[in-house]
Formats: structure tokens, C-alpha cells, sequence
């Protein structure tokens, strides 16, 4: 038996040579490697002309030659350069300690507070959940917005879009709901946005006490397409992971559709066909298996909501992203640039946006103030036109003339400042008073 271990101790110091491959092609994205045995998935390095080691992904293969894609910006290579395959998983280790700091597609700190310690290792997807295990959405998650909490209510464990061309509002309302929340922990996806606008919502929006109970994974736009679709699986691990720890997580991602565009450069690339607006089909099969990821698990006293912004062009809804996430994620939320033109600040439009779950988590009274306002606010539109114009004369239709009286009242109830708390019961309560 000693022998045996004496034996074991001597061969385990012996090096044993690692075979590698070479590389023999790079175009755009993809780089080739042959001679030695790769699968998907896996990682390796490969040298460059300065004697650095670039890292990448085995994406795919075709016959002998294994299709490679880099983490960062490819530069350096040369025919024939040596391909180290990397044969032991890496792990990352999580735990609370998390919270607080930023970290990128392979969940390396990038905030400079030095290493990333923890108790648990974390997956490296987010775990499947059986559909009929899932605990249901039943209780209301406060995000403190007004508009929200009471004419969109969320649900912990909803997954919803925020929808809206650029520049409307949305960067900065998932700031407040950072901050505001009463959820445990949020982790936050910075995905393909400017790298300005990072340090902009770490700083202005989010600020520190925000920071304090969030976790960040960030891949702005300058990252390599497969950084940003590693960060954005990436939060929805983190976030899996707390909820499995019974923690009330909210996931953001800003946003869904840079995450698309990302999977589209990485299919394209490898040679799928473009179909709709230039989208490969296996981004619209990617995007629900992302979302799925999010929602409650089997845990009753976790739960994991998400709210993904989508962008959409040129206010153009008719997208396919969007037009996916309407119809895989529980509901939508749609800022809109004539009421952010208007200095209406969230610009939310009640009437085109849904909460999916809002009805079997809210009272009754809730519901009946909720459907009062929106057919108020339907009433008004009606008249909208007119009353600038003197045309619309009072007295015709008492429920019009009470509508155009409340107007003022409604829209000042909608709006908020982004330093203005609103917690979820008080946000009930005046609503329900203000449509009695
Ligand atoms: N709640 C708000 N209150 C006041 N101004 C706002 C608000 N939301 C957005 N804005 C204005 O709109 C600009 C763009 O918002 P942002 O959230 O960055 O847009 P998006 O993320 O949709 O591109 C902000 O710089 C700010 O001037
Ligand atoms: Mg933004």
C-alpha cells in the first residue's frame, strides 16, 4: 500500500508532455486549429507573435479542423501558432462576498478590489428546472416606481422587457429600481452598451448604496462578441445562484437585444444562414433557453425576477427581438419618446404595456382602481386633440369631463423623480384613492 502511494507521488511529479494543435486559419471572428483532439465547449490558448497566450472557445468543427473563437480582440496570430488545449474545468468559487463588485464575461474582478472569494462553486450554466417544480409567481416584488407597483405590478419570479428606442429612459429607470427594490440581491448585465455609460450607471444611477447588495457583470461593446454572450449567461448563473440560496434576486440586463446581436455575429461567423433582419434562426432558440434560465426555482423561499431591456430601433416594435420577447417573457413594459419629450420621466406607457402576472397576485380593489385609471387615461386620449384647441366643451359626457378633470392627477401620479422612493403599499393606496 505505501509502495503504491510512493509509486503514485512519483509518477504524479513526472511531467507528462500535453499534446497541442496548430493554428492554420483566421477569418473575422473564427480561427482554425488542427492537430490535436478538441470537443465544444472547450478552452484553450494559443500563442501569439509576442509570446502571450490569447484565450478562446472550441465553437464548433468541421472534419479535423476545430473552430476556435477568441475572448479578446484577436491580434498577433500567425499560421502555425501552438494551440494548448486546457483540459481542467475552471471553477469560480461565490458566495455574499460577491456583492458589491463587478466582473466580467468569465467572472474575473474588473474593479480592482482584488481577488473574487466564496463559499460555493458556481455553475457554469444555470441549472434546468423541472417547468411543474417551479414555484409559482404569487407575491407582489416591489421595484419602488409608482407607474409599476401599481398599473404594472411585478411578481418575484416575473420576467419581463422593458421596451423602447434609445435615449427614452431606460439605463436610468433600471437605476432607481436598483436602488429601490426591497429584493436581497440584484444582479445587474451590462451587455454591448458604451463603456461611458458603465461607469455613468455605476456612479449616477446605481451610486453606492445601490452597489452594496448588487453584483455586475459587465461586456461593453468593444468586448468580443463571445465576452458578451458569456456575461449575460454569466448573470443569470449569479443570479440562479442566490435564488438557490433562498435570496429574493432580481437580475437586470441591459439589454436583451445587444445579447442577440452578439449570439447573431458569433452564428453568422460559423456559417449559419441569415434569416429574419439578418438574425440566424439559433438566435431565436437561444433567446427563450436564456430566459427560461431566469424565473423561480424549486426552492419556495427564493425566487429570481428579471427584467431585460430591449431596444427598440428606431421605435420600431415590429423587431424580431422584440417581437421574440414579447412573446417569451411574462410581460412588457413600453417607454415611449413623445412622453419622454414631454418630460414625462419614467416614460411609461400604460396603455401598450402588460404585466402578465399583475391579476393573480393583486386585490381586488387594486385591479378594479388599476382598470379605472387606464379606461381614464382612454377617455382622455379621445379628447386629447381638442382641449388645446378650445373645441372640447364640458357637459356632453360626464364620464369624459370627469377623466379630462383627473388627467392632471393621473399623470402627476405617474411620474416620479429618480430620487423619489415609492414603496409598493403606498403606491397601492393612492392609487386606490385617487380613482375612488
Ligand atoms: N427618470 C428620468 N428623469 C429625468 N430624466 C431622465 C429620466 N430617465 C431618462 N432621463 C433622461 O434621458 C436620458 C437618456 O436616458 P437613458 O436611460 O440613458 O436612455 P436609454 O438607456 O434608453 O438609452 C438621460 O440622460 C436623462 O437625461
Ligand atoms: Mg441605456
Amino acid at each position: 500500500m505505501i509502495a503504491n502511494a510512493l509509486r503514485n507521488l512519483e509518477l504524479d511529479a513526472v511531467p507528462v508532455a500535453t499534446p497541442t494543435g496548430r493554428l492554420v486559419g483566421a477569418s473575422g471572428l473564427l480561427l482554425e486549429a488542427v492537430g490535436c483532439p478538441l470537443h465544444t465547449g472547450q478552452r484553450c490558448q494559443i500563442e501569439t507573435v509576442g509570446g502571450d497566450w490569447l484565450d478562446a472557445q472550441v465553437v464548433g468543427f468541421r472534419d479535423k479542423v476545430s473552430y476556435l473563437m477568441p475572448f479578446k480582440k484577436a491580434t498577433g496570430l500567425t499560421t502555425g501558432a501552438r494551440v494548448l488545449p486546457i483540459h481542467e474545468k475552471t471553477t469560480l468559487k461565490i458566495g455574499m462576498g460577491w456583492l458589491g463588485r463587478m466582473v466580467n464575461g468569465l467572472g474575473e474582478p474588473i474593479d480592482g478590489l482584488g481577488k473574487l472569494t466564496g463559499e460555493h462553486e458556481l455553475d457554469s450554466q444555470p441549472p434546468r428546472i423541472n417547468p411543474l417544480r417551479k414555484t409559482p409567481v404569487h407575491e407582489p416584488l416591489d421595484v419602488g416606481v409608482r407607474a409599476i407597483n401599481s398599473m404594472l405590478t411585478l411578481g418575484k419570479g416575473q420576467r419581463v422587457g422593458l421596451m423602447a428606442g434609445s435615449g427614452v429612459g431606460k439605463s436610468v429607470l433600471l437605476g432607481i429600481i436598483t436602488r429601490q427594490t426591497v429584493a436581497d440581491v440584484v444582479v445587474v448585465g451590462l451587455i454591448g452598451e458604451r463603456s461611458r455609460e458603465v461607469r455613468e450607471f455605476v456612479d449616477m444611477s446605481l451610486g453606492p448604496e445601490g452597489l452594496k447588495k448588487a453584483v455586475l457583470v459587465i461586456a461593453p461593446a468593444d468586448e468580443s462578441p463571445m465576452m458578451r454572450v458569456m456575461a449575460t449567461e454569466m448573470c443569470h448563473t449569479i443570479a440562479a445562484y442566490y435564488r438557490d440560496q433562498g435570496k429574493n434576486v432580481l437580475l437586470l440586463v441591459d439589454s436583451l437585444t445587444r445579447y442577440a446581436m452578439a449570439l447573431r455575429e458569433v452564428a453568422l461567423a460559423l456559417g449559419e444562414p441569415p434569416a429574419t433582419k439578418g438574425y440566424p434562426p439559433s438566435v431565436f432558440s437561444n433567446l427563450p433557453q436564456l430566459v427560461e434560465s431566469a424565473g423561480n426555482g424549486e426552492n419556495p423561499s427564493g425566487s429570481m425576477s428579471a427584467i431585460y431591456t430591449v431596444l427598440a430601433e428606431g421605435d420600431d416594435q415590429q423587431d424580431p427581438v422584440v417581437d421574440t420577447a414579447r412573446a417569451i417573457l411574462d410581460g412588457h413594459i413600453v417607454l415611449t419618446r413623445s412622453l419622454a419629450e414631454r418630460g414625462h420621466y419614467p416614460a411609461i406607457d400604460i396603455g401598450q404595456s402588460i404585466s402578465r402576472c399583475m391579476n393573480s397576485i393583486i386585490s381586488k380593489e387594486h385591479m378594479l382602481a388599476a382598470r379605472s385609471l387606464k379606461a381614464s387615461m382612454a377617455r382622455h386620449d379621445r379628447v386629447r386633440d381638442l382641449i388645446p384647441l378650445g373645441a372640447y366643451v364640458p357637459g356632453a359626457d360626464p364620464v369624459t369631463d370627469k377623466a379630462v378633470q383627473r388627467h392632471p392627477y393621473i399623470e402627476h401620479f405617474l411620474c416620479q423623480g429618480t430620487k423619489e422612493d415609492a414603496p409598493y403599499t403606498a403606491c397601492v393606496e393612492n392609487l386606490e384613492r385617487l380613482m375612488a
